[in-house]
């Protein structure tokens, strides 16, 4: 178990400087692995979220960002990736504390950050519009431009990673952001504040208002000059963004939750199919959108693949995230520990089998939110456990008898976020992938997701296109231009 540890307070990033709240007001960061303050944070209000947002929007128009050339853009968001990655270590270990993340993955992160950055550095200079043949004497163009003041709002499960995912196509492509990150992870991106100064990003480009969601999110959602929303969170919250937006006919991004089915069929190579599915089911304590929390597996094979699993699973060393050899960490807050735990308990309930956890395993008596890897067989696909989204480390494993029965169980649930598949048949897996109501198949590769790669969630799990070149349009709305050069001319006499 380790000791108390306290970190630097964080304030907002308004207009380039690092302020308090106007109200003075504050709320505590908590380390989960030992329940105890990490941190103070200033907690922002609408007067704060209108200084953040009315920042951005000076910046836009101003120009210094939005009309700096796309070359030297491109230039200084490369910058700031290389000084992330200069400074991963440091950044990983806040990242660590603050979200209960083993060390070395917070760290991994921090890089992929970085990568996010370089990747969409290069979207500034990519061409963005179109001609379109039209009578003669005329010329008609199209172009992407930039909204204005993009507003951010992202979770505490991946949140430097995310704050770089959220701001770099944004910002390639001329926005301002204000991003309004999780209350539970703030600390990792105000580092990514100061860095992108440092960079060369404008004052006033990059906003970050810390705060919650009912009173800080809602502010920004509801601000009419943040023409454009992005958030990754619970539906139930997505909705709401939604329903708010429409006041303002805002456009919304949303990537929302996941019950991803995780199918494993009697041809899939078993062993492969075992290792890929306990890292889909607990990585990052099940704490991830698109976790293969449903297992899927044909009955044939089920009794081998479940007895492998369950051993394998019992193995997954969980504790202190900054001790090496630690693969799970706690969950982030005594909120989801009590949220995870009432699953579990109601899973048994409704009469699922317990074949593994359900308790704090080698951490207990820890002040940590720590459940272990726990796994429930014998699940019926209507019960809670195999529909709702549990966010933890608890797997529900369904047998089918074939591949109708698969795809019926994959599909009968109101997300469509990702769906994993275990085959070594390849018309199988063309089959199977066009059936799934899903907006990314993984076959025999969960969670393989490259930064050129599009992804968008399905039914309740999202709205509109994330990563890829696909990102250049969430990010940027549609100018048309006719022009009339030699058509003659038009209207009334
Ligand atoms: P949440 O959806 O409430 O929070 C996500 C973000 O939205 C946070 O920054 C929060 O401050 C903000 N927010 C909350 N209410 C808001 C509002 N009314 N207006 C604007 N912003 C608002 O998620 P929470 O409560 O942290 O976790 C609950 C469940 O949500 C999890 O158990 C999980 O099932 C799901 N979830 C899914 C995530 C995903 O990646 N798809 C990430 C986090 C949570
Ligand atoms: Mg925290």
């Amino acid at each position: 178990m380790s000791a108390p540890v306290r970190l630097a307070d964080a304030r907002h990033l308004i207009d380039g400087r690092e302020v308090d709240s106007v109200s003075g007001r504050t709320f505590a960061t908590i380390d989960p692995s030992t329940g105890t303050e990490l941190a103070r944070v200033a907690f922002g209000e609408a007067e704060d979220v209108d200084r953040a947002v009315q920042s951005g929007r000076r910046a836009f128009q101003a120009g210094s960002w939005s009309r700096l050339s796309p070359g030297e853009r491109a230039k200084r968001m490369r910058r700031l990736a290389d000084l992330i990655h200069a400074d991963a270590d440091r950044i990983g270990a806040i990242e660590s504390r603050d979200t209960g993340k083993p060390l070395g993955q917070a760290t991994a992160e921090v890089h992929v950050g970085a990568d996010f950055l370089t990747y969409f550095a290069g979207h500034a200079e990519l061409p963005d519009g179109r001609t379109y043949p039209v009578d003669a004497g005329y010329f008609v163009y199209s172009k992407r431009e930039p909204y204005g003041v993009v507003g951010a709002i992202s979770p505490w499960n991946y949140p430097f990673l995310l704050a770089c995912w959220k701001t770099a196509p944004a910002l390639a492509v001329g926005n301002s952001v204000v991003l309004k990150m999780a209350e539970q992870t703030p600390l990792s991106t105000s580092e990514l504040g100061r860095l992108a100064l440092e960079a060369g990003i404008p004052a006033g480009v990059l906003n970050i208002v810390h705060g919650d969601g009912p009173t800080t999110g809602a502010s920004l959602v509801a601000h009419p000059h943040v023409p454009k929303l992005t958030f990754t969170g619970s539906t139930a919250v997505g909705q709401a963004i939604l329903r708010s937006a429409a006041d303002h006919v805002k456009s919304v991004h949303l990537e929302l939750g996941g019950k991803t089915p995780n199918l494993i069929f009697a041809d899939a190579d078993i062993d492969q199919a075992v290792a890929g599915s306990l890292f889909t089911a607990f990585y990052n304590t099940g704490q991830i959108c698109t976790s293969g929390s449903r297992l899927l597996v044909e009955r044939s094979v089920a009794d081998r693949v479940i007895a492998a699993f369950v051993e394998r699973a019992g193995r997954i060393r969980v504790g202190d995230p900054a001790a090496g050899g630690t693969q799970l960490g706690p969950l982030i807050s005594a909120e989801q520990h009590a949220r995870v735990t009432g699953y579990i308990a109601e899973g048994l309930r409704e009469g699922a089998t317990l074949a593994l956890g359900g308790g704090r395993g080698a951490v207990e008596g820890s002040n940590g939110y720590y459940v272990e890897p726990t796994i429930f067989t014998g699940v019926r696909p209507g019960m809670r456990i195999a529909q709702e989204e549990i966010f933890g480390p608890v797997l529900s494993v369904i047998t089918f008898d074939d591949e109708e029965e698969a795809l019926r169980i994959a599909n009968d649930v109101m997300y469509g976020l990702a769906a994993t598949v275990w085959t070594t048949d390849l018309r199988r897996a063309f089959r199977v992938a066009e059936r799934l109501e899903a907006g990314i198949i993984w076959t025999n590769c969960p969670h393989y997701l490259p930064v050129n790669v599009p992804y968008e969630g399905h039914k309740l799990s999202g709205l509109g296109e994330d990563l890829g070149i696909e990102a250049l349009q969430t990010f940027t709305h549609l100018k048309t231009h006719a022009i009339n050069h030699g058509g003659g001319s038009m209207g009334w006499a």
